[in-house]
C-alpha cells in the first residue's frame, strides 16, 4: 500500500503542508529540528494512533492551536481511501473515512499499515519491558485492528481496579473492596487473556520471519529467539521480590502456550493467589501490563549480553520481520516503510544490506539530515524540509 497525498494542518511545527507522494522511495532532507520526523510521525499516527516519541496526542497539536488535522489518501490495489483525523485539545478527537460522518478515531485503524525504523528501536532490545510490550502491541493492533478496543477496555478496567485496591489500602476497608473486586477480576481476566493470546499468536508467526530477517541483516549464524515471560507464571516463592516495580523482569515465568483456556485459568489462579499482596500494595500485580518478551541471541539474552552491533541487527531484524508479517497477515500488501534517521546510526555493512532489503517495497519514506547518510541506491525523489515547510526537488539556497 501507499499514501498518495498527505495534508497536515497545525500538526507539530507545521501550520500547513500538502505533499504528493509517489510509490517507491521518497527522501526528506533537512537540518535538525526542521520537521522531518514530525512528517513521518503523522503517517505513523494514522496507522497506529501511536507516536514513536510521545505518549498521548497533545504534543502533536501545534503550539497555541486548538486542534490538528492529518489527512492521507491511502491506496492499495487501485482502491483509494481518504483518512482524516482531527486531534482536539478541548474536545474528543474525531476521524472521518472517505468524507463520511465523523466516527471514532479507532475506526481508521487497518486502512494504513506502516513499519517504522528509528534509532529508538534499540530500546526494544536494551531497555525496560514497556518497550517490548509496545513493539508487540502495536503489531497486534495493525494485524487485528479490533484489538485497539480490547487494549483500551483492559486499561480502563486496570485503572479502576487499581483505584479500588488503593482505596482499600488507604481506608483499610477490605470487606467492601473484596466484593467489588470479584467483578473487576473477571473483566481483567477476560480482556487480559485476549491480549496475552493475541501476543502469543503473533509471536508464533513472527519467529520464523525473525530468523530469516536476522540472517539477512546480520550475516551471522546466531539464532535470534523471542520468548514470552509472564507475570501469570511468576514463581510464587519469590513473589515479594518479583512484583516490586511494574517493570521488574527478574523473575517472570516462561509462557509457552497460546491456549486460551490454559491462560484464562492460570490468570484466575494467579489473581487469587496474589490478592493479599495486591491489597497490601494497592496495585494490580499480574496481567499483560506486567509481561515481557525475552529476546535471546543464541543461548544468551540480547539485553545485557549482545554487542551494540548485535543489538542493532536484532532491532532491524524485528522490524524486517514485522514487514513480512504485515504483508502475510493483512489485506494491504506491503506496509509503508518509514526509516527515520536510521542510516546515520548504522555501519556500512548494515546500511547497505538494509538498503537492499527495503528498496523494492511499494513505498519507503526516509528522513535524513544530509542525503550523504543515505545509501546511493535509495536516493530518489527528494523533499527539503525547513521550518515546517516541505519543498520538492530544489534545495533552498538561504539556509538560516
Ligand atoms: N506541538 C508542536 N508545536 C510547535 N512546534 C513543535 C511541536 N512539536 C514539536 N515541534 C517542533 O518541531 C521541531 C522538531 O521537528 P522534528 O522532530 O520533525 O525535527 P527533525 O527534522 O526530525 O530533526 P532531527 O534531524 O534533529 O531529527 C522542534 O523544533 C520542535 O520544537
Ligand atoms: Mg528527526
Amino acid at each position: 500500500m501507499l499514501v498518495k497525498h498527505l495534508t497536515l494542518t497545525d500538526f507539530r511545527n507545521y501550520q500547513h503542508a500538502d505533499i504528493d507522494l509517489n510509490p517507491g522511495v521518497t527522501l526528506f532532507v533537512g537540518r535538525n529540528g526542521q520537521g522531518k520526523t514530525n512528517l513521518v510521525e503523522a503517517v505513523r499516527y494514522l496507522a497506529t494512533l501511536n507516536s514513536h516519541r510521545v505518549a498521548g496526542y497533545i504534543p502533536l497539536i501545534r503550539q497555541d492551536q486548538p486542534s490538528a488535522i492529518v489527512r492521507a489518501l491511502a491506496s492499495h490495489a487501485g482502491r483509494d481511501a481518504l483518512i482524516e483525523l482531527e486531534l482536539n485539545r478541548g474536545s474528543p478527537n474525531r476521524a472521518r473515512i472517505n468524507k463520511a460522518n465523523p466516527t471514532k478515531t479507532r475506526d481508521i485503524l487497518g486502512y494504513i499499515n506502516c513499519v517504522v525504523f528509528a534509532p529508538e528501536d534499540l530500546d526494544i532490545i536494551k531497555k525496560d519491558p514497556s518497550n517490548r510490550r509496545a513493539f508487540i502491541d502495536e503489531l497486534v493492533v495493525q494485524v487485528w485492528p479490533r484489538f485497539a478496543g480490547v487494549y483500551s477496555d483492559y486499561e480502563r478496567v486496570l485503572k479502576q481496579r487499581n483505584t479500588l485496591l488503593r482505596t482499600a489500602r488507604q481506608t483499610g476497608s477490605r470487606t467492601t473492596a473484596l466484593s467489588t473486586l470479584d467483578a473487576w477480576d473477571s473483566q481483567l481476566v477476560g480482556y487480559g487473556t485476549e491480549i496475552i493470546v493475541a501476543r502469543m499468536q503473533l509471536i508464533e508467526r513472527l519467529r520464523p520471519l525473525l530468523t530469516k530477517a536476522y540472517q539477512a541483516i546480520a550475516e551471522t549464524n546466531n539464532e535470534p529467539r523471542i520468548l514470552v515471560r509472564s507475570s501469570l507464571f511468576a514463581s510464587a516463592t519469590n513473589a515479594s521480590a518479583t512484583f516490586e516495580s511494574s517493570d521488574d523482569e527478574s523473575d517472570l515465568g516462561l509462557l509457552e502456550t497460546s491456549d486460551r483456556e490454559v491462560i484464562h485459568e492460570a490468570f484466575k489462579a494467579k489473581l487469587s493467589e496474589i490478592r493479599p499482596r495486591e491489597l497490601e500494595r494497592g496495585i494490580t500485580l499480574v496481567g499483560p501490563h506486567r509481561d515481557d518478551l525475552l529476546l535471546m541471541l543464541g543461548t544468551l539474552p540480547a539485553k545485557g549480553y549482545a554487542s551494540h552491533g548485535e543489538c542493532w541487527s536484532f532491532a532491524l531484524g524485528l522490524r524486517l520481520a514485522s514487514i513480512d508479517l504485515l504483508r502475510n497477515e493483512t489485506q494491504s500488501g506491503d506496509p509503508i516503510l518509514i526509516l527515520d534517521d536510521v542510516f546515520a546510526e548504522l555501519d556500512a555493512g548494515r546500511r547497505t544490506r538494509l538498503a537492499q532489503l527495503v528498496a523494492n517495497n511499494e513505498q519507503v519514506l526516509i528522513t535524513a539530515a544530509v542525503a550523504e547518510d543515505v545509501p546511493e541506491t535509495l536516493l530518489a525523489a527528494t523533499f527539503h524540509v525547513k521550518h515546517g515547510t516541505v519543498a520538492a526537488e530544489e534545495p533552498m539556497v538561504n539556509d538560516d
